[in-house]
């Protein structure tokens, strides 16, 4: 019930939104047979269209008609998550001795920065060049001292470019105004390459260069420890297909990994579809990736179809979950007059064979 009164308040401040000139609408930026779609609403991806081995287009992301189904939408589809990413374990945190209580979204925990996250709220575009040699978007947002719970104001902004060939670079970047607060943003698309509608990953073939996972309790707060991979379920370190052990997990992948490489920008790992021939190498600056197969999608999306339990895969490059409450994790605190910048990049390619599998 309270969740019904909640969307209503929600489209009735769209509305609100919309009439003071902040409309939500939808933005291609495209290179050739390369293409990506976004809405300012959870500055979200709403689809990616690239070719095949036999050159038919497809929609690798999953993710809704409407934008009122993006409104309604709780698993995060396409979206730029923030203000901290992730779970903050008990929706609390203390910073220089101040105790800060967040909403909790998930049980007792805070996830994706709240009911309300950036994925939730309405970006302004800033800058957009739909084609050319620089096809690119960018979009902003001013959250305020409080917002969610969270202390100071803060400008986000997040570019999405297409780069030759098959390449979308997404830059996510946050400047703190006034007061030191953790800041966490990740993309939280769901990507299958076979194609939105093509059933489940578990035959995909994935690497994650990370020897090392954060592992978690029950309700998926980190312990603190940082265990290896080895001999577990989670090593990805050699190709292998998603499904081959995840029958030893609960439900499923869902865990964030310690990225090894300390360059700026890190190889986090590489996804290859057989059927469509589809390559994807995801690389980034931020020291973590959650990597997530989806476990508890039943979502009516696109076109109808409805998305089962792993129908996708998500590498949501982040840094540690609930970094506020683990002094020995990389710090999250962003301060006033430093900015705060995460760089990620997707190259897309096609193969008919996986030469190290
Ligand atoms: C959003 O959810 C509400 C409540 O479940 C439902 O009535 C409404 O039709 C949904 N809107 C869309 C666009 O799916
Ligand atoms: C904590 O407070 C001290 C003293 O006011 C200040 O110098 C420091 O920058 C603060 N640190 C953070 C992370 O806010």
């Amino acid at each position: 019930m309270s969740f019904k009164i909640n969307l209503l308040i929600c489209f009735f401040i769209l509305h609100l939104w919309a009439a003071a000139g902040h409309k939500i609408g939808i933005y291609e930026i495209k290179k050739g047979d390369f293409s990506v779609k976004v809405t300012n609403y959870g500055a979200r991806i709403i689809s990616v269209l690239l070719p095949d081995k036999n050159g038919k287009i497809g929609d690798v992301v999953l993710g809704y008609d409407t934008i009122g189904e993006y409104v309604n939408d709780t698993s995060s589809f396409g979206a730029i998550v923030g203000r901290v990413a992730n779970r903050i374990g008990g929706a609390r945190f203390t910073l220089n001795g101040t105790l800060y209580k967040l909403i909790a979204n998930d049980g007792e925990n805070t996830i994706h920065g709240g009911p309300k996250g950036f994925g939730h709220v309405v970006w302004k575009v800033s800058k957009y060049k739909k084609d050319g040699p620089h096809p690119r978007i960018t979009l902003t947002y001013h959250s305020t001292d409080g917002e969610q719970g969270f202390p100071g104001d803060l400008l986000v902004s997040v570019t999405y470019a297409l780069k030759n060939p098959y390449k979308l670079s997404v830059v996510m970047k946050a400047k703190a105004l006034n007061k030191a607060t953790p800041v966490n943003l990740a993309q939280h698309s769901y990507w299958n390459l076979g194609g939105h509608n093509s059933g489940n990953i578990l035959s995909n073939v994935v690497q994650i260069f990370a020897s090392h996972i954060t592992p978690v309790d029950q309700s998926l707060i980190p312990t603190g420890e940082i265990s290896p991979v080895k001999n577990t379920p989670y090593n990805f370190l050699k190709p292998r297909e998603v499904g081959s052990q995840i029958k030893e997990l609960q439900s499923g992948y869902d865990i964030n990994y310690v990225v090894d490489s300390t360059e700026k920008m890190k190889p986090v790992a590489i996804v290859y579809d057989e059927k469509s021939g589809r390559v994807m190498d995801v690389q980034a600056s931020a020291p973590g990736v959650q990597f997530y197969t989806a476990n508890s999608l039943n979502q009516k999306g696109k076109g109808g179809y409805v998305y089962q339990p792993h129908a996708a895969l998500c590498f949501e490059t982040q840094g540690f979950p609930d970094a506020v409450n683990h002094p020995n994790f990389p710090p999250t605190i962003v301060t006033p007059g430093k900015a705060y910048v995460h760089k990620m990049l997707y190259t897309f390619s096609i193969t008919k064979y996986w030469n190290s599998y």
